[in-house]
């Protein structure tokens, strides 16, 4: 039987309800959503990750370049990649400190909303996490918790860490590293992706002047998250002694470690997403200094031979940081490593209007969808204004788009929040963080009506 539909890519089951992106008649790719009854249903989609042949039939309402048309096929098609084998999305929510609760529960809010607009059945389990964790089991990351999340499909985080409280927890067991750094390894999260993108209506929201932010700011910062120097060791503070004064010298050694194999699958992470974006990658790294920065550039100019479409340009970190803030539009995916990522990812966030508006994912293999993941504002607990309505939720909710789409394949609800946020924000919705009494129309709304914005728009 002659198909219409010759290939599969990235599809998405559940039930009888489906979503795909299929090469069509034109052999164009075309993006359709639609319900499908198998003809045989015993040869139908396979386990997740499988390719199968399969007989269908489908009643189609294909969407994309400006067409809208239904359409019926039948007939039989490969299937690629089958992600949805339930319908039920089981998500570990950690909220943890500060601001996290607040922001999560406009997040949860918000995934109830795409729940019942996409028929969905989303099973959220909170469990603490942080200095909660440690009030409610004495663990910044309680074995409960841990339990939770390897049990679920993915984890949405909020914050951890309040540096001013109780001095005298040791910082090993602190939450920064007990709990945040331990799940970024346990989970072996070494991609983090960090999208950053100012809307044009928050155009004063960005700190650099009109010229300068040409036709918008859109950045992908593709951190890398389990080595370098947030893990390498020897990682301690000593004694050691100061000669005949006998005064007591202390001395703090952190080790920045990178192997060929952790630069290499980082660098395709960066190459396969820029594949989908402008196609170009700017690794950041300090060759004139580091080792660490010579075996990097080494490695990313070797991955980057499998990528011929893709440009590639290296940039030592302290030109990196002023390039962003003199002409960021050059930028399409910065690749980093741990700690350049974590800085670099604050400062192009405050392009992007706010470190409020920036979600992250951090995935632990290269680019595939249907995967394990964590996600989480890449912002902080922001302890000065929690429990006051005043945190800008959407990085949170921005992360739960970012969740729906890497873990569950669910590229239509992704873009629904994604889009929700955009209808806010041209409403003129303005937390604090983004707001400005210039603006004309802008109207200055605490964390939770921002959250019922959102989660109405949808
Ligand atoms: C981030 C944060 C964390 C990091 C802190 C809270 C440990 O700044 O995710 O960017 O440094 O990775
Ligand atoms: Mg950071």
């Amino acid at each position: 039987m002659n198909s219409a539909i010759t290939s599969w890519w990235d599809t998405n089951w559940s039930g009888d309800r489906s979503e795909a992106l299929v090469f069509g008649r034109t052999g164009k790719l075309i993006r359709v959503r639609g319900f499908g009854r198998y003809r045989k249903p015993s040869v139908g989609i396979g386990r997740s990750g499988k390719s199968r042949r399969a007989n269908f039939e489908l009643r189609m309402r294909a969407e994309g370049a400006g067409r809208k048309s239904a359409f019926r096929e039948t007939g039989r098609a490969v299937v690629f990649r089958t992600n949805m084998s339930s319908k039920t999305l089981k998500i570990a929510a950690l909220a943890g400190d500060g601001i996290g609760p607040e922001v999560m529960r406009e997040a949860i809010k918000v995934l109830r909303a795409v729940e019942k607009k996409f028929a969905l059945t989303i099973n959220i389990t909170e469990a603490p996490v942080g200095w909660a964790g440690i009030d409610a089991a004495g663990k910044a990351l309680p074995d409960a918790t841990l339990k939770l999340c390897k049990e679920s499909d993915c984890i949405l985080f909020g914050s951890v860490g309040l540096p001013d409280r109780d001095p005298t927890i040791p910082k090993e067991e602190r939450p920064e590293r007990a709990a945040l750094l331990r799940l970024r390894k346990e989970f072996s999260l070494f991609a983090n992706l960090r999208p950053v993108k100012l809307p044009k209506e928050l155009s004063h929201a960005c700190p650099l002047a009109k010229e300068r932010q040409g036709t918008g700011i859109d950045i992908l910062v593709v951190r890398e998250l389990t080595g370098g120097m947030y893990f390498g060791q020897p990682k301690k503070t000593e004694q050691i002694s100061a000669g005949a004064s006998k005064a007591t010298i202390l001395r703090a050694i952190d080790t920045m470690v990178y192997t060929t194999p952790e630069i290499e699958r980082i660098a395709h992470v960066a190459f396969k997403t820029a594949r989908l974006r402008r196609k170009k990658v700017t690794s950041i790294d300090k060759a004139n200094v580091l080792e660490n920065g010579v075996l990097w550039r080494d490695v990313v100019t070797t991955v980057a031979k499998e990528y011929p479409d893709v440009q590639l340009e290296h940039m030592f970190v302290d030109n990196g940081a002023m390039q962003l803030v003199l002409k960021p539009t050059q930028f399409d995916v910065m690749l980093c490593e741990n700690m350049f990522g974590d800085i670099l990812s604050d400062e192009a966030a405050a392009l992007g209007g706010s470190l409020g508006m920036l979600p992250s994912a951090s995935l632990g293999s290269a680019g595939s969808t249907g995967q394990f993941g964590f996600y989480e504002p890449a912002g902080g607990t922001a302890p000065d204004i929690a429990g006051k309505n005043l945190a800008n939720p959407i990085a949170q909710i921005l992360s739960t788009a970012l969740m729906l789409r890497y873990t569950f394949n669910l590229n239509d609800a992704a873009l629904a929040i994604e889009n929700a946020v955009g209808k806010v924000i041209s409403d003129g919705l303005r937390t604090g963080d983004i707001f400005s009494a210039s603006e004309t129309n802008a109207r200055k709304v605490g964390t939770t009506e921002m959250g019922d914005a959102i989660a109405a728009a949808i």
